[in-house]
């Protein structure tokens, strides 16, 4: 049995990453400080899978921790290098803590990967390193503009990283996934997203509005070229992301690619506005959702949204599901966490 490291597999990608991976029989290591997700995911997981996964609160910056991680875990086959900030307003206010946390911990596991005999590594990367593409569906091919925000640099960076440190070591290899925007949850809704605080993305905000948590919704901004004015994204299922990530790890491990790095881009390709998405999840919940249009938010693009065509061609992978059917989980998941309060 393949025995897969996944740093931030507590966090929310991670642990439906975790799950899809258990379901396919590897052994799942989890590493995560726990800076932005809960311990209790883990009974989410081992409620789903039967399994609980081995778990480590270690914070990925830190060297001497993870080294001292690999050689408990001996025989580590593969990395998925989940662990890292990921709020883009407060990378700006904060650019040094995103500039640490998220290419230090990259760099000790990219140290660490030859002294530990580990050769291959899926890295988490974003869209966000198109910035505002001149061409839509963006392809893998579309140049990189310059990063709207210290996130979206340290993305763009953690690339850049990747492919100098393997053009200097040809044992390694990685395969580099650029998400587009990931939401829903599991079916079971045992695991989802649990942003701390108040939530920075779409549909956490959506989804606790409708519960009564958050008076309204703010859409930041109507006055954009799209066809009613709110922006427009990509919005993948996270189970379907999951999906993808077990495809990529068996590539590298099955060693089904000759490529000593690939790109790919996960997402629908089907844009859809923040509009959109709030007349779809009422018409699917039925619930209502109170928002007003606000200003722009600093730093958005216009309109983003995938060519997926490689990753459907070269890793046999599609986004299965409709967004209506995203929508319902993520209101399923919501509803669970106020029953689990309401237990508590
Ligand atoms: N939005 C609102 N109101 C809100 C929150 C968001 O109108 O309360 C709008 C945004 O303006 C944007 C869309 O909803 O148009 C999606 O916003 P998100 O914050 O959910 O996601 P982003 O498209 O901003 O994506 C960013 C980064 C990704 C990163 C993702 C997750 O570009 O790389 O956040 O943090 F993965």
């Amino acid at each position: 049995m393949s025995k897969i490291l996944v740093t931030g597999g507590t966090g929310y990608i991670g642990s439906h990453t975790t799950v899809e991976l258990q379901k396919e029989g590897f052994e799942v290591v989890i590493v995560d400080n726990l800076s932005n997700s809960n311990i209790d995911v883990l009974n989410g997981i081992e409620k789903i899978t039967g399994i609980r996964p081995a778990f480590e609160n270690i914070d990925c910056v830190d060297y001497v921790s993870m080294d001292r991680m690999f050689e408990k875990y001996q025989d580590i086959d593969a990395i998925i290098h989940f662990a890292a900030n990921k709020a883009v307003g407060e990378s700006v206010e904060k650019p040094l803590m995103y500039y640490r946390n998220n290419l230090v911990s990259l760099i000790n596991i990219l140290q660490l990967m030859p002294i530990h005999k580990v050769k291959s590594m899926v890295f988490s990367s974003s869209c966000t390193v198109y910035g505002q593409p001149d061409i839509l569906p963006v392809t893998e091919q579309a140049p990189i503009k310059l990063a709207q925000s210290p996130y979206g640099n340290t993305k763009q960076i953690g690339e850049e990283i990747i492919h100098d440190t393997l053009a200097a070591n040809a044992d390694l290899q990685s395969i580099i996934l650029r998400y587009f925007n990931p939401i829903g949850a599991h079916a079971s809704a045992e695991i989802g997203e649990l942003p701390n605080g108040v939530p920075n993305n779409l549909l956490p905000f959506v989804t606790q509005t409708a519960i009564g948590m958050r008076k309204q919704l703010s859409v930041f901004g109507n006055d954009y070229n799209t066809p009613d004015g709110s922006c427009v994204r990509d919005y993948i299922h996270v189970v379907d992301l999951a999906k993808a990530h077990v495809i990529a790890v068996k590539r590298l491990l099955e060693k089904n690619t000759n490529a000593q790095i690939e790109t790919f881009n996960l997402g629908t390709g089907r844009g859809l506005s923040v509009l959109e998405i709030i007349e779809t999840f009422i018409k699917v919940t039925g619930v209502d959702v109170p928002y007003k249009i606000v200003g722009r938010r600093s730093g958005d693009v216009e309109k983003v949204w995938a060519d997926p065509s490689y990753a459907n061609n070269v890793l046999g992978w599609t986004a299965a599901e409709t967004v209506e059917e995203t929508l319902r989980s993520a209101w399923a998941w919501e509803q669970n966490l106020a029953k689990r309060a309401e237990i508590i």
